[in-house]
């Protein structure tokens, strides 16, 4: 049953990647509904296809095969350039290695996605000025990224995601590389991100400690979906 206002739906999604005579299915028959406005984890081992689904949500990959839509678009259906167009405007990425460019200070790696999509200067400094109070670096704004700690990077990757207002976040293990403390404090901010601004976020991972404030965890194991669990949020 088609489901309205479904951040995504996966109906039989495979994909199978190709290497010479070599093929991987990295994903086998993927049938899910992610809802909007909420925060969910994707837990599994490494090499399940976390990061393969991602890609899909993010429409960063096509599936081999399967029926998927993202905010109601049949995503098999669009062009590549209204493919980028779609990825531009409503969906924002967080990724392991933060991902930030070195030369650019905080200020600017934020205010870098309001450049692409033309917004005016006004603007983008009301934007990046806000964003950046958000996630608690407003004094760190003029501070390159080797000038800051890992926490510190995410959190401007995090406020770099926001900034364009998407819908959607897609967070690839965004903790892999900070030590549980600062783990826990990015998991945190994006939390009350998600409740502040109303974006809906997924979140990869393979420490199954991180997740008690999911509302949704799906487990993935060998390119399959093992378990989906649905709570209440805990409140932070
Ligand atoms: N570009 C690729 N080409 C070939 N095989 C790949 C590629 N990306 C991932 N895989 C394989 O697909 C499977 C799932 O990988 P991935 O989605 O990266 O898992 P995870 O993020 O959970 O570690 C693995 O067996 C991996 O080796
Ligand atoms: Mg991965």
């Amino acid at each position: 049953m088609p489901l309205d206002h479904a951040l995504a739906e996966l109906q039989d999604v495979t994909k199978v990647y190709q290497t010479g005579e070599v093929k991987v299915e990295a994903l086998r028959g993927i049938n899910l509904i992610l809802k909007r406005q909420e925060f969910s984890f994707i837990v599994g081992p490494s090499g399940s296809g976390k990061t393969t689904l991602l890609n899909l949500l993010g429409c960063i990959d096509v599936p081999t095969s399967g029926k998927f839509t993202v905010l109601e678009r049949e995503i098999s259906t669009l062009t590549d350039n209204q493919l980028a167009d779609f990825r531009n405007k409503h969906i924002g990425y967080i990724f392991q290695n933060y991902n930030l460019m070195a030369v650019l200070s905080a200020y600017e790696n934020v205010e870098y996605p309001l450049l692409l999509q033309k917004i005016p200067k006004r603007e983008r400094h009301d934007r990046v000025t806000e964003i950046l109070d958000s996630v608690g670096l407003f004094k760190r704004k003029h501070h390159r990224p080797a000038q800051l700690s890992g926490g510190e990077q995410q959190r401007v990757a995090v406020a770099r995601a926001l900034v364009k207002r998407p819908e959607l976040i897609l967070a690839d293990e965004p903790t892999a590389n900070l030590d549980s403390k600062t783990g826990s404090e990015i998991i945190d901010l994006m939390l009350e991100m998600q409740s502040r601004y109303k974006t809906s976020f997924i979140f990869s991972t393979h420490d199954t400690e991180v997740m008690q404030h999911a509302n949704k965890i799906i487990t993935i194991k060998d390119g399959k979906i093992e378990n989906v669990a649905q709570k209440e949020r805990a409140s932070t």
